[in-house]
């Protein structure tokens, strides 16, 4: 990888497709499109939810909105995985909230009582639930599956989640991360008033930063430059930062990649992950309910070690707000502004250059997902 950028950086290039690339702005503004993209991409494809190290003892859980949807997810005794509709057996109360470490939950409504496992262990004053049987009224579960340090839920139910074949070929990569090792750091939400898209978009060419980001992280990377791969659905660009031109004197066994850049992958559709040397940022755009100018946008890090002391807590700080403050103070309100323009109708359609290889290979994934 590290000759292949050395090649871009020689030859003043970057990763191309053979053509330029439309998509119409109404799939942005279309309600129907919103409409089918929910059905589709947000309820049958195993999304991802976070690293294991968000769960990482027994009796750790915490509770995800996902696409209006309230989601428990846990790990049981024996350490594994769980995922539910937070949603109580008796009337539909959430039974839990946030995140925390618990040996079971309590329905803040009537007090009926489930497991790690999602089975109801207690209904207070059972009596007047003769006939009521236990064991056919636990959590509901959905899908979930856990590998290589990554979680992923099928929010609609339905098969068992083949991690490996979900990921297309990435697989090899994430094994290779060591991602299982990795502690959960912070997490916070970001609500906008954009299309879902909008947020795995603003990651997927290095063609802006230059532009947009030349405050900020522009004068770190080589503009306009990356190296893009796809693996199925999925997509990886790989940015290199400016500092990579040291390598050059240094012998060839002693060079690393992840130091010298940026590696961004989109987890097909809505999950972007940011890999860099001292920690690893994941972005997870749903939409906020039926609006097309909505969504919501979890943010997560997670860091290859334990934040414990204060030294440790201020290196991570301070690259963790360079990056949050750069996508959520410069990429998304231009998002924001992005979609106004959408709903102006000013254009029928978008240009992706050939240097934007990312965005169209993700508008073909999505139309071929939705049989559009
Ligand atoms: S709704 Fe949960 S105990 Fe009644
Ligand atoms: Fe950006």
């Amino acid at each position: 990888m590290i000759h292949r950028l050395f090649r871009h950086i020689d030859a003043g290039t970057t990763s191309y497709t053979d053509e330029t690339g439309a998509n119409p702005v109404s799939s942005y503004t279309c309600a129907d499109r919103l409409d089918r993209e929910r059905r589709t991409l947000f309820r049958d494809t195993p999304l991802l939810v976070g690293f294991s190290g968000r769960v990482a003892k027994a009796g750790d859980y915490v509770v995800e909105e996902i696409d209006g949807r309230s989601i428990l997810i846990t790990r049981d005794r024996e350490g594994a995985v769980h995922a539910f509709h937070n949603v109580c057996s008796h009337r539909a109360a959430p039974v839990a909230q946030g995140s925390g470490n618990a040996r079971r939950f309590v329905c803040p409504y009537h007090a009926w009582t489930y497991g790690l496992d999602g089975t109801l262990q207690s209904i207070p004053d059972g009596r007047s639930f003769d006939g009521v049987c236990k064991s056919a009224h636990g959590l509901s579960e959905i899908p979930s599956a856990e590998k290589h340090g990554l979680i992923f839920i099928r929010p609609g139910g339905g098969d068992p989640i083949d991690v490996d074949r979900h990921l297309a070929g990435l697989e090899r990569d994430m094994a290779a991360y060591g991602f299982d090792r990795f502690h959960h750091y912070r997490s916070l939400t970001i609500e906008r008033q954009m299309n879902w898209k909008l947020c795995p978009e603003t990651f997927m060419e290095g063609y802006h930063l230059q532009y947009l980001h030349r405050e900020s992280v522009g004068p770190i990377f080589f503009s306009n430059l990356m190296a893009f791969d796809s693996f199925g659905p999925h997509t990886r660009l790989t940015l290199p930062r400016r500092r990579i031109m040291e390598l050059r004197d240094r012998p060839e066994e002693d060079w690393r990649l992840i130091p010298e850049t940026a590696i961004i992958y989109n987890f097909f559709p809505n999950v972007t992950m940011v890999v860099q040397a001292g920690h690893v940022e994941m972005w997870r755009s749903y939409p906020s309910g039926d609006a097309t100018d909505r969504c919501k946008v979890q943010v997560s890090v997670f860091t290859p070690e334990a934040v414990e002391t204060e030294k440790a807590r201020k290196y991570y700080e301070k690259n963790i707000d360079l990056a949050i403050r750069t996508v959520d103070g410069e990429d998304f309100p231009l998002s924001e502004a992005i979609q106004s323009g959408h709903a102006a109708r000013a254009h029928e359609t978008l240009i992706y250059g050939r240097n934007e290889p990312a965005l169209t290979h993700f508008h073909a994934s999505l139309n071929g997902a939705l049989g559009a």
